[in-house]
């Protein structure tokens, strides 16, 4: 099995190393809760450290708003278009065939190794079942897998606590998601006070003997940073 580092700071001790190459995992979290850094991050760091092609495609934000987003971090997204090692598409929810139409070409003609989803809510607005949701997160977790890559797949937890209790269900915007996906991170609002303000929590990852509990998490001006003490 190959591991691919995440990119973000503390992380990869709590997963054996890191994400397994070929898996797709779902960031899921309440609003504002830093799914879209962490997605960012873990593009960013794959490309500088790891020389590893990133896709991020895009429902939500615009490309010129993720641009932004990343700037505050000092991570510098146009350089890394320029440069022909980042890419980034925007989807309206209506255009979920013609995304998948092309998926497999922009990954092999640019040599893709990460990929982003941001966020599975846009396959909502046009899928009318979860069934349907569920079946086209299998697919593109297919897809994924067959050209060796890694995937994150951002999820809304709807109406979640302030609190960083326990969520065994309900963690997922159609709650079909985590079924199909390899991995289940996820991000809270509050940690127990102090620098360490927010909490993540691994609730699933497949072959991986991963850290059970909830962990300090703290995004700072380099980025988003996981405590190794669980809470
Ligand atoms: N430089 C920074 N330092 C500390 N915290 C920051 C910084 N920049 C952003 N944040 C925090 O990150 C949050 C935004 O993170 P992000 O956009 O990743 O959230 P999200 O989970 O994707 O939200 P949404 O559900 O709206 O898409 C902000 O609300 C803020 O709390
Ligand atoms: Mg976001």
């Amino acid at each position: 099995m190959v591991r691919t580092t995440t990119g973000i700071k503390g992380l990869d001790p709590l997963i054996e190393g890191g994400f397994e190459r070929g898996s797709l995992i779902l960031i899921s979290g309440g609003a504002g809760t830093g799914k879209t850094i962490f997605a960012l991050q873990f593009l960013y760091y794959g490309i500088i450290e790891e020389k590893e092609n990133g896709l991020y495609i895009t429902f939500e934000e615009s490309e010129d708003d993720l641009i932004r987003d990343a700037k505050v971090f000092g991570w510098n997204l146009e350089q890394l278009q320029h440069e022909k090692k980042l890419f980034i598409r925007y989807y309206s929810p209506f255009e979920i065939e013609k995304l998948f139409d092309e998926l497999e070409k922009i990954i092999l003609d640019n040599d893709i190794k990460r990929i982003v989803i941001d966020s599975a809510s846009g396959f909502g607005l046009y899928l009318k079942s979860d069934y349907d949701v569920r079946r086209k997160i299998h697919e593109l977790s297919k897809i994924i897998k067959y050209l060796g890559c890694t995937g994150l797949i951002i999820s809304e937890i709807v109406g979640q606590s302030q609190s960083s209790e326990i969520m065994l269900e309900g963690v997922s915007r159609f709650g079909v998601e985590e079924f199909t996906c390899d991995g289940v991170i996820i991000l809270h609002y509050a940690g127990l006070g102090g620098a360490f303000d927010r909490s993540l929590q691994i609730l699933k990852m497949r072959r991986t003997n991963h850290a059970r509990g909830i962990f300090p998490m703290r995004i700072t001006k380099n980025g988003i940073e996981i405590g190794q003490k669980s809470i």
